[in-house]
This record gives structure tokens, sequence and C-alpha cells, in this order.
């Protein structure tokens, strides 16, 4: 059965012609029919199929009609309502438009109606182009773009719920928000872009006398003015229809273009790098934002792929990437400072790069990052501001949880959201410790999952907090709020976890007192900037460590890894197994110990996992499953649970994806036992987790044949350059994308 007997369309443009498309290709109305200020363009409609009947008043289609869909300009809403009164009063028609303005389609229908509807449902689909015109429709105009609906408190729920059906139908992520926010938004996201468009275009057409100087205006302004082809009249009405929030819009920009105008000015060229350098951030941000939604997408087709050819062995010398764990601290730490601090070797993988936005954010100047180097104007511990929306932390914990233990303590709210991976992993381990110190945190759904809801201007006060698991995140967290807590905060630890946050509070000149388990700091104090040398990321030498200790003839030497003992258990752990890793010229750098470490190619053997080794390895138990699955006899693994819930279940997706490749893995509630043996070549499902796609890659080194990882997008998080390095040290990876290679 169709979901409408009969649908009147009100102007057959672009986007009405895309829904009468939608609704015959969905099936989703016995009839469409149109009425229109174009004769033509209703003829044209009749041509193409798209609409059963062409009608010549707007009482004629609406006449028996049970959904009328307003898509004229904005302009012409108030003349289309009077004429609709009838049939709205007679039956329960349900209305929607989809017009640029809300407030003012609300508006018109109180003007004409005296009073709005139960059955008007506002609406906006945020798609469309400079074109416009029945021909330039189609019924995928909507897939995959967002339509905000806009219902009022009057709003019938059935209405509301039957138009989310047809833009669903049409492929649409529907969002829901008031008018007033709608308008806003608006207003600074596509009003005021298209008048600068337009102002940009005429003033040059008026300045130049010949209009020669189009010719040679290709690239910036073309891209810049691609919408001032867009539909004048529709324009005109959508800028006198949004006035106030238009208004202030332009007023905040021209505010942003005086500043500009004075650094060309008085060549103050700090300050136009500083404003350069935080737009392209943003802006890349934004991208990244919006992948993130396609990222939820991929998670059901997954597009980047490795392939990796069998055997091979690793040679040569390389330096991984920064270590990410450090990296985050010292954009936090750098920014809460008083005074610059300069960052080198910082990791410039997603979860970092997301931590850094954050900050910007909140206000913090940060230049870079330019080949690891960061630059950070410290506002000092009551610096930050309040971000203008949520901060988005995309797949990284580590962000969501250190940062909860900042913002519990500034003036003003925040709101903390991530990726489809991020917003299913536990945050009431850090909410919890956190409110017992008078914070004020709200978490999502049962599981206490993000979004994260954090409420300012709350006094927190310094407590002794003894962790159930070990968990570095949470540790950092709790110190990170006791900053500005009142008195002592201390953290009792089950077992030792990475230290970095209390490393990197020492460099920074605030005292942090260490007694076996017992860390604690006194709140109120402040942090001075300093430099920051960040060390090779040990998590991601792992990969080579066992790449190179299963891989016959193989000799790797890993550059200026860090090597601090609260990390070093994937190297203790392979030594247990057999492998030959030698550990040279051991050095300090910024308080952190660093070494170049040599592997070569062992026989590996099962062993016992102490226990106590677990979180000084906790990233690198992905890899080090790879490492059991090459040794002989049997590696079991205990005390692990906290596997579960990290990006994935790596317990199961590890164990799932050996067993793909013939390995004999059996999961166990926390941990796994491996028997070594041989490994053949397959598919396996990284699950979207970054170091899970980077272990079976290197699982191909003992394959008998090709191994295949899906959904390897991830691995830019903490790796970004993975495959170019590994490949350049002998690894056979090639990077699939969408069935097409783009990297050989
Ligand atoms: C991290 C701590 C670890 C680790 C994560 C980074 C950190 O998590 O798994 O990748 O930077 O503090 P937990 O110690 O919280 O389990």
């Amino acid at each position: 059965m169709s979901p409408f007997e009969r649908v009147a369309i009100l102007g057959l443009g672009l986007i009405g012609s895309s829904l009468a498309r939608v609704l015959r290709t969905q099936g989703l109305a016995k009839e469409i029919v149109a009425a229109g200020s174009r004769p033509s363009t209703l003829a044209r409609g009749l041509e193409l199929g798209i609409i059963d009947q062409a009608c010549g008043s707007v009482a004629d289609a609406v006449a028996g009609a049970d959904l009328v869909i307003l898509a004229m300009p904005v302009g012409g809403m108030q003349q289309a309502f009077a004429e609709l009164a009838e049939a709205i009063k007679r039956s329960s028609v349900i209305v929607t438009d989809v017009g640029s303005v809300k407030g003012a389609v609300v508006e018109a229908a109180r003007r004409a109606l005296g009073y709005v509807p139960a059955t008007l449902v506002p609406g906006h689909p945020i798609a469309g182009s400079e074109k416009s015109g029945v021909e330039a429709g189609s019924a995928d105009l909507f897939r995959r773009h967002k339509v905000i609906l806009t219902p009022l408190d009057e709003t019938d729920p059935q209405a509301l719920q039957r138009v989310q059906n047809l833009w669903h139908r049409a492929g649409a992520e529907v969002i829901l928000m008031s008018v007033a926010a709608h308008d806003q938004i608006l207003a600074k996201t596509s009003h005021l872009p298209h008048l600068l468009a337009f102002s940009l275009v005429d003033a040059l057409a008026r300045e130049s006398e010949n209009l020669e100087i189009f010719r040679y205006a290709a690239g910036g302004f073309r891209d810049f003015t691609r919408i001032a082809a867009s539909d004048p009249r529709m324009w005109h009405d959508i800028a006198l229809a949004n006035q106030p929030a238009l208004l202030e819009a332009i007023e905040h920009f021209q505010g942003s273009l005086n500043m500009l105008r004075d650094a060309v000015q008085q060549r103050d060229g700090e300050s136009l790098l500083n404003i350069f350098t935080r737009a392209k951030a943003a802006r890349d941000h934004f991208t990244h934002m919006l992948a993130g939604t396609a990222y939820a997408q991929t998670m059901k087709t997954p597009m980047t792929e490795f392939h990796v050819q069998p055997g091979g062995r690793l040679q040569g010398r390389l330096r991984v990437p920064g270590d990410k764990s450090i990296s985050h601290r010292s954009i936090m730490l750098g920014s809460l400072a008083e005074g610059v601090t300069e960052v080198h070797g910082f990791l410039e993988g997603e979860d970092a790069l997301a931590t850094l936005q954050a900050f910007r954010d909140m206000g913090v100047q940060i230049e870079g990052p330019t080949q690891g180097r960061v630059r950070i104007h410290g506002v000092g511990m009551q610096g930050l501001q309040a971000p203008a929306q949520a901060l988005y932390l995309g797949n990284s914990g580590t962000s969501m949880r250190l940062l909860s233990g900042i913002l519990a303590a500034q003036a003003f709210d925040t709101v903390m959201t991530g990726d489809e991976s991020l917003s299913r992993r536990p945050m009431e381990r850090i909410a919890v410790p956190l409110r017992t110190m008078g914070a004020q945190i709200d978490s999502t759904g049962d599981r206490g999952t993000p979004p994260l809801t954090i409420r300012g201007g709350r006094h927190l006060r310094g407590r002794e907090y003894r962790m159930p698991v070990a968990s570095a995140q949470v540790k950092s967290g709790v110190l990170l709020a006791g900053l500005w807590a009142e008195g002592e905060t201390c953290v009792i630890e089950p077992a030792p976890t990475r230290d970095h946050t209390e490393r990197m509070l020492r460099g920074f000149s605030y005292p942090v007192i260490t007694e076996g388990n017992r860390v604690s700091l006194q709140g109120g104090g402040k942090l001075i900037a300093t430099d920051i040398d960040v060390p090779a990321d040990i998590s991601s030498a792992a990969f080579f460590l066992v790449a190179a200790s299963i891989a016959e003839g193989s000799d790797l030497i890993l550059e200026h890894v860090g090597i601090n003992p609260t990390r070093t258990g994937v190297i203790d752990i392979l030594r247990l197994m057999g492998a030959d890793i030698e550990i040279l010229n051991p050095r300090t750098s910024a308080g952190e110990p660093v070494a170049d470490l040599q592997v070569r190619y062992a026989r590996l053997h099962g062993i016992e996992i102490p226990e106590d080794l677990v979180p000084l390895a906790i990233d690198e138990f992905p890899v080090l499953f790879v490492a059991a699955a090459c040794a002989e006899g049997k590696t079991v693994l205990t005390g692990a649970e906290e596997l579960r819930v990290k990006e994935s279940d790596r317990i199961q997706v590890m164990a799932d994806g050996l067993q793909r490749l013939g390995v004999k893995a059996v999961p166990t509630a926390d941990g796994m036992v491996i028997e070594g043996g041989k490994i053949a070549g397959g598919q396996v499902d990284s699950h979207g987790d970054h170091r899970i796609a980077m272990s079976f890659a290197m699982a191909a080194l003992r394959a008998s044949g090709r191994v295949e990882i899906t959904d390897c997008a991830n691995v830019a998080t903490s790796f970004p350059g993975f495959s170019e390095l590994a490949r350049s040290v002998g690894l056979g990876i090639d990077v699939v994308q969408d069935t097409s290679t783009v990297q050989n």
C-alpha cells in the first residue's frame, strides 16, 4: 500500500521535482499532482512522467490530497497558505515545506490562517545545487543529505512521523531542531555564504570596466562563487525572510573582515598566520567530521582495505610516528600553561588532531602541526573559553576521558561526542570518580556511553580515589581535574599504568608525588610552558617488533622509540617468547626515556603471559596475538578483560580473524589461548580498529596466501603513513579503496 493517496506539490522546481521523482520511484503515492506559476514547467513534469496531473490552481491540486508539499520560494508561502485554508479546515491534510527559512514559513501560516495547523511539519532539505528547474531534479538529490524538520509544540506526532518516513525513503538523514535554532544556524552556514558569493561577483563585475577580468578569474574565484549562480528570486526571498539572524551573521563577519584588513594594513604577519592556520584547521576538521558521518556508513561497506602479499622479510631503519599518549598530553598541558610551548615529533594522527581541535574550539591559538612541529600559545589555568558547539573527538577515547577531567573544572558547560566506535565505549569509569569530586557529568544510555554532557561552574574538592581497573586514562582524567580542585587529589592504582601525565606535569613545573602505586598532587597551582620532544610511539613500533621477529631473515632498527618502563611490556613479553630485541643508545629526551631498538628474526615459543605485564602492553595485544600464532606451542593470556572495551572488542575480533586464517585461537572471558602453527591467506575484518588492521597486515609475513583486511581507514588515527613506511622496509602491502588500488 502507498503511504499517501494523493500528493500535491506546489512548485515543481529543483526540490519539488526531485521529491516528485522520489515519490514516483519509491512508490510512495498513488497519485502525484502539481500546481505552479509556470504552465510550461508543469507540462514538462507531465512529459517526464514525474506527475500524473498538472493542476490550474492550488485549490484543484489540493482537493482530495492527503499530503501537500510547499516547494515554492519562501516569499510565495503566505499566498499558498491562504489558498490552502479551506482544504486544511476540511480535512487532516498534512502540509510540509522545503523552505530555507523556517520562522518565516510558520509566520506565513499564522498570518494567512490565523493559527498554525497541527498538521504543518516545517522542513528543510540541506540539499540542492546552484542549478534550478524541473529538468535539474533527481531522485538521488537527497540521498545521504541532511533534512531538518522543525516541529512545533502543537505539531501532530503522526504527521511528523509520516513526513520523517518520506525523507527516510528519499535516503536522507532527518534531524529535528527548533525553528529558531534552524534559522540561526542556516544564516551562518548557508545564507551568509550565498550573500558573500553574490556580493563578490557583483563587486568585481561592477568594478571592472571590461569583463575581460573574468577570463582570468579561475581557481579560487570559481570555487568561492559557484553559488552565485543560484536562483536570485529564491535568495531574495530568503534574505528578507531571515532578516534578524542574517543581519547578526553579517555583522559578525564584518568584524572578522575588519580584523583581516587591519592585519594586512599593518603588515601583521603573525595575526594573519594565526587566522589562516585556525581556519585551515577548522576546515580540515569539518571535512573530517563530515567524513565521520560517512564513516558510520562505511561500517557497513568498508572502503579502505589492505591487501598484503604473503612472505617477505623486513630490513633497514625507520622511525615510526610520535607517541599518541604524549601527543595528546602535550596539547592539553601546553594549552593550560602560561607561555608558549613548542612541540616536536607531534603525532599528526586523527586522534591527537581531535584533541588539538578541541582546544582550538576552546579559544587556544595553536600553530601547526607542520612536520610534527606545533606551537601552543597557552592560556593559563583559567583561560579556556566555552566552545561554540559540541567537541567532536572522533575515535579517540583518550581525548574524551582526559578532557572529562579538565572540562569538569571549567566555568562553562560542554558536550563531547565521537564516532560510532567511541560512542559505544564506557565513560562512567571516569564520570564516577569525577562526580565524587563534585563534578556534574551525564553520560548517555544504560551503558554510560557518549555523548557526555559536563556542567561548568562546579567547585571541585580533591579526594583519594582507589581505581577498580588499571587505567591510565582514568588516572590522568582524575589528576587533571585535581589541578583545579581544593586540596589534595590522589589516585591509587591496582597495577602500574603509563605515567606520561605525571612526567609531563613535572615537566611543566607542577609538583606531583609518586609513592609506589599512589600518585598525588595539590590543586591550585599553575603550569609553566616548556618544550616537548615526542618520542616515536612504542605502540606503533610494536607492529615492527613482531613483524621482524616472525619473518625469517629480518633485521630492523627502530629509531628514537619511547621506552618508558610503563610502556615496555611488549618488549618483555616478546623476549619471554624468545625474541631478539636489543636496546641501543638509551637516553632521556624531555623527561621520557628513549632508545633505538634493533630486532632480528628469532624462533618464538608460546608462553603464559604474566598478568602484571598486561597493563604495560595493553595496546599491543592484537599484534602479540599474531606473534603467538607464529610461535611454537601454546600462548595463554589471562587478566586482560579490558581488551573487550577498546576501539573494538579486541579479544573477539582478533580471535575471529585468526580463525579465518586457520589459526587455533580460542577467546576466553579475559584473554585468549592460541596454538601456534601455520597461517593461511584469507580475508579478515578489522571492525574499524586501527591496531587490528595493522596486526593482520604483519601476519601476512608468515601466511601461505594473500591476506586481505577490510575497514582499515582508521589506521590514520594512530599511524598515518603506515602502509608507505611498512612497504619501505619490505612488507608487500597495497592500500585498496573501493576496489581501485590507490597506492602501490
Ligand atoms: C592511554 C591509556 C590506555 C591505552 C590508550 C591510551 C593513555 O588506556 O589503551 O590507548 O594515553 O592514557 P587505559 O590505560 O585507560 O586502559
